[in-house]
Formats: C-alpha cells, structure tokens, sequence
C-alpha cells in the first residue's frame, strides 16, 4: 500500500533489494561470500546458478562494452557459470557496495569481497548494482524477464 507510511520507507532506504551476481572466479568461495553478505546485515531472497549468453552480457555491460577490455571481460564471463541472487535489507545497495570493494581487487581492503577473493579488474569476484535505479533494471533483466520468456 503506497501510503506515506511506505514513502518513509523508500526515502529512507529501509529494506532495499539490490542485484548481485557471483563471477565465475568467486563461485569456488560461494559459501564464504554468502557468510560476508549476512554478517553485514543483508540476507539473500532469490538466487539462481546459471550461464549466461553474449546477449544478455552485451546488455548488462553495455557502459563498458566499447573498451578494450570488454573481449577479456567478456570471455571471462562465458568462461564458467555465475550465480545471480536478489539481496534485501537496509541501505542494501550501498552496504553491498561497500562490502564488495572498488573495482580493482588489488585496490580492495582485505575484509572486503574482491579484497579477499578477486585477482585484479577483470578477475573481480561479485557485481552489485550501483544504485537503486540500476538494482531495478537488474532485477528486471536478470529475474523478470526470463520469467516472463518461461511462462509465456
Ligand atoms: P560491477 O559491479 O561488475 O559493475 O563492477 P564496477 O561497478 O566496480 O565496475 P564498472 O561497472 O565500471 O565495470 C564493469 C566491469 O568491467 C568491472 O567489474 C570489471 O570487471 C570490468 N572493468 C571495469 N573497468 C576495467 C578496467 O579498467 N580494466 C579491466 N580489465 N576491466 C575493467
Ligand atoms: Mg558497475
């Protein structure tokens, strides 16, 4: 119900979804990066183990898709499976951000995500959508739209 009540709530980042999804170099450390996300306060509503096709990556890293880095990338993500997951609660985009670490994982504190587990920028473990705006594309591109392709 969309009353103020529910406008404090959004304003205030109360129980947030954002998209995260599990490189292929984080799968083998799964169960330690699921342990990270809990501790700091988030819990994860859906997942889902999958691989994913050219298509779907050209969408989903269409800001970075004209780098030259974007074959390795690429290849990278074809490369195994990955796990896509939904994860909710507080300021949950930014906390997870925060978790994850920058970009690059020689740059990323050690009791950070890609601090821990990532090799170098391609090599980097997790992505987390990077605000509210790109967590609801995600989720849609990622959970909805495949649904709706299954069930139609
Ligand atoms: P994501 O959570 O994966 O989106 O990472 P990000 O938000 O920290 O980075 P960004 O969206 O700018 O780039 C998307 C992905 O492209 C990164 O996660 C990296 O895997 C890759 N990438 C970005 N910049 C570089 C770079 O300078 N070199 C290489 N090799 N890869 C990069
Ligand atoms: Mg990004």
């Amino acid at each position: 119900m969309r009353n103020e009540y529910y406008e404090f709530l959004v304003d205030a980042n109360l129980n947030e979804e954002t998209f995260a999804m599990i490189k292929p170099d984080g799968i083998e450390n799964i169960v330690k990066i699921i342990e990270m996300i809990y501790s700091a306060g988030l819990k994860i509503e859906k997942y889902e183990v999958r691989h994913l096709d050219k298509d779907i990556l050209k969408e989903h890293y269409a800001h970075v898709i004209d780098k030259p880095f974007y074959p390795e990338l690429e290849s990278f993500m074809l490369s195994d499976n990955v796990v896509t997951m939904i994860i909710s609660g507080d300021d949950a985009v930014s906390k997870l951000r925060q978790l994850m670490g920058p970009t690059d994982s020689k740059e990323a504190g050690k009791d950070t995500i890609r601090g821990k587990f990532g090799t170098d920028k391609t090599r980097n473990a997790i992505h987390g959508s990077d605000s509210r705006k790109s967590a609801e594309i995600e989720i849609e591109r990622f959970f909805k739209q495949k649904q709706k392709r299954i069930t139609r």
